[in-house]
């Protein structure tokens, strides 16, 4: 596993859209897998910055987001979609047909589940998979738990999830769905490439694990350990524990 250390937040997020653009400039039809979260906001911001200074295209880029909440529609001011709209979507120039979000109120969750496995598969599968983690180690919505779910699912959320997720919801944790749509453990592993970024202290102890511990369900992103291509791009603080 590759682990690079920035700075600070903004050293990588700099970095990263460097990468995403060059992706991008090798093939102009990349599918691109796309998390939410605090994390990569800075990322997006500097891609939009990007496309305004016309050093970014993305007008043949596929993106698959990784995962939604459930019970809330894509005008849900707390969905993913609404988030992905403002930090990223609005600001560079993806074709809306090629943007693809689970869709959180769709009647039938399993169904949904399907169709975007399905969709991932048509557009060739996913070349740079981007992820965030969860300080209980969740990448996606794939929470720590004694087995975990290959493909695309329906899943609870841990109580320290909804919490991490209640700014979206007004502050209010009691607001924030109990259940959610997730891109399975073997969805994201499935990815050509994948770069997951954290920063922050409250990563450093899992990030550690990550990087040093075993491969486990009580870790789900652990399993990025088996993959060939995988780098961590951390800020100094979430890299914390890793110095001797
Ligand atoms: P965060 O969330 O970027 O808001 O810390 C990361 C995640 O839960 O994947």
């Amino acid at each position: 596993m590759k682990v690079t250390i920035f700075k600070d937040e903004r050293a990588l997020a700099k970095t990263l859209a460097g990468h995403v653009a060059q992706a991008l400039a090798g093939k102009p039809d990349l599918v691109l897998g796309l998390p939410t979260g605090r994390t990569p906001i800075r990322l997006y911001h500097e891609l939009g910055a990007m496309h305004a200074n016309a050093q970014v295209d993305f007008s043949k880029a596929t993106t698959f987001n990784v995962d939604e909440f459930l019970g809330v529609g894509r005008e849900h001011p707390g969905s993913y979609r609404a988030f992905m709209e403002e930090h990223l979507f609005s600001r560079v120039n993806l074709s809306p047909e090629r943007i693809n979000v689970l869709d959180g109120s769709a009647a039938d969750a399993a169904a949904e589940c399907a169709r975007y496995e399905r969709a991932i598969e048509s557009a060739g599968g996913i070349d740079l998979q981007l992820l965030g983690i969860g300080t209980n180690g969740h990448i996606g919505f794939n929470e720590p738990a004694r087995e975990l779910v290959g493909s695309t699912h329906r899943v609870m959320l841990k109580a320290s999830t909804r919490r991490s997720n209640a700014a979206l919801f007004g502050g209010d944790e009691k607001k924030v769905p109990y259940e959610a749509l997730s891109m399975g453990m073997a969805t994201i592993l499935r990815a050509r490439r994948i770069v997951m970024i954290a920063t922050g202290k409250s990563k450093a102890r899992c990030v550690e694990q990550v990087v040093r511990g075993p491969i486990t369900t009580k870790l789900p992103a652990s399993f990025l350990q088996v993959h060939r291509d995988v780098e961590l791009m951390l800020d100094e603080t979430a890299a914390g524990s890793l110095n001797p």
